[in-house]
């Protein structure tokens, strides 16, 4: 299937393109006749991935994860276009077993779902300003309704760190993040999309045998990419923002996820920790996640 619209002018930059639903993602909007941004962590396997697409691609390093990452990918992005049409923020990851972290130290599930886009986000507004009609696409969950936002304890550094939680958590800071950027940004369309359970590698970490029965049950990586491009480039969406899409409709969220005052509060919490990144000394750095790759040590705030 091909995007909703004539792309031939847009640029589109797509995180986690080397692989499942982005991409997909890539490929669709790729072939449609935008120029793609695959941000990927790992250009090889990246290039690779994406070498059967059409020539409109082009591969940006990125860690999500990192906060040094994407600021070095803003900068190139910014060095090289001068705006960003579309954003979507489709890494992510869920995790079981132990708790483990980001080189910045922190929750590895917070810093690529939550914290991630959030920096990507801000880091690229200057290029989304300049487009004509500037989208944040966030790639959510359904699984956000298991989700809480344990102010204190939001990476799981004082509770026994369960990835499940850890995820559907996530993804409710996510739409949290999605509901405040529009509210700040009046001329960004800012949704987030749940593409559906799908086969993917998204569930690597799962025992075998579950994993193996929804490979094979589950629909393909195209699937899922379908509502994501749809909500990226449908033009009767272009100025719809601060919405939540299951699949190609859009859904009502739970009172969690549109409480405006744990928005305001999480975007507070989310720019100071991209500030702590940029001053000298930070609390988190490879020392603090050395020390916290066991799990439970590190800060536990009231
Ligand atoms: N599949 C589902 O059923 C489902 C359901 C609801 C929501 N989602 C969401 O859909 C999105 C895409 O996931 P998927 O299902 O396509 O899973 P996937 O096959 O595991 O793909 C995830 C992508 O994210 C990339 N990624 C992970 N961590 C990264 C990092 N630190 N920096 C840069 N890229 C990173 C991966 O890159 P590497 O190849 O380098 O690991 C991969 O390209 C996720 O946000 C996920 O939460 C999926």
């Amino acid at each position: 299937m091909q995007p909703d619209n004539d792309l031939a002018e847009k640029t589109i930059l797509v995180t986690g393109a080397s692989g499942g639903i982005g991409l997909e993602v890539a490929r669709m909007l790729a072939e449609g006749g935008a120029r793609v941004v695959a941000a990927v962590r790992d250009p090889q396997r990246g290039a690779a991935a994406l070498a059967s697409v059409s020539e409109g691609v082009e591969i940006l390093p990125l860690d999500v994860s990192s906060l040094a990452s994407i600021h070095t990918a803003a900068q190139d992005y910014h060095a090289k276009h001068s705006a960003l049409d579309v954003l979507v923020n489709n890494a992510g990851v869920a995790v079981s077993g132990r708790r483990r972290c980001s080189v910045d130290g922190h929750e590895i599930t917070w810093a690529t779902n939550v914290l991630g886009p959030f920096a990507l986000t801000q880091a690229l507004l200057p290029a989304l300003h300049a487009a004509d009609a500037p989208r944040v696409v966030n790639v959510g969950s359904s699984a956000y309704g298991y989700g809480k936002m344990v102010w204190n304890d939001l990476e799981f550094e004082c509770r026994r760190f369960r990835g499940g939680p850890a995820y559907a958590s996530s993804k409710l800071a996510l739409l949290l993040f999605t509901r405040e950027l529009a509210r700040r940004e009046a001329r960004l369309a800012a949704n987030c999309v749940h593409p559906g359970g799908i086969a993917t590698g998204i569930w690597r970490e799962l025992p075998a045998l579950v994993r193996a029965i929804l490979m094979r049950i589950l629909p393909p990586p195209s699937r899922g990419a379908l509502p994501v491009v749809h909500v990226a480039t449908a033009p009767e969406l272009a100025h719809v923002s601060g919405r939540f899409f299951h699949g190609m409709r859009e859904r009502d969220v739970s009172a969690a996820a549109k409480n405006d005052a744990a928005a305001a509060q999480l975007w507070d919490i989310l720019a100071a920790q991209c500030a702590a990144q940029r001053e000298p000394a930070p609390p988190h750095g490879p020392a603090a996640a050395a020390a916290n790759r066991t799990g439970t040590e590190g800060r536990c705030g009231g």
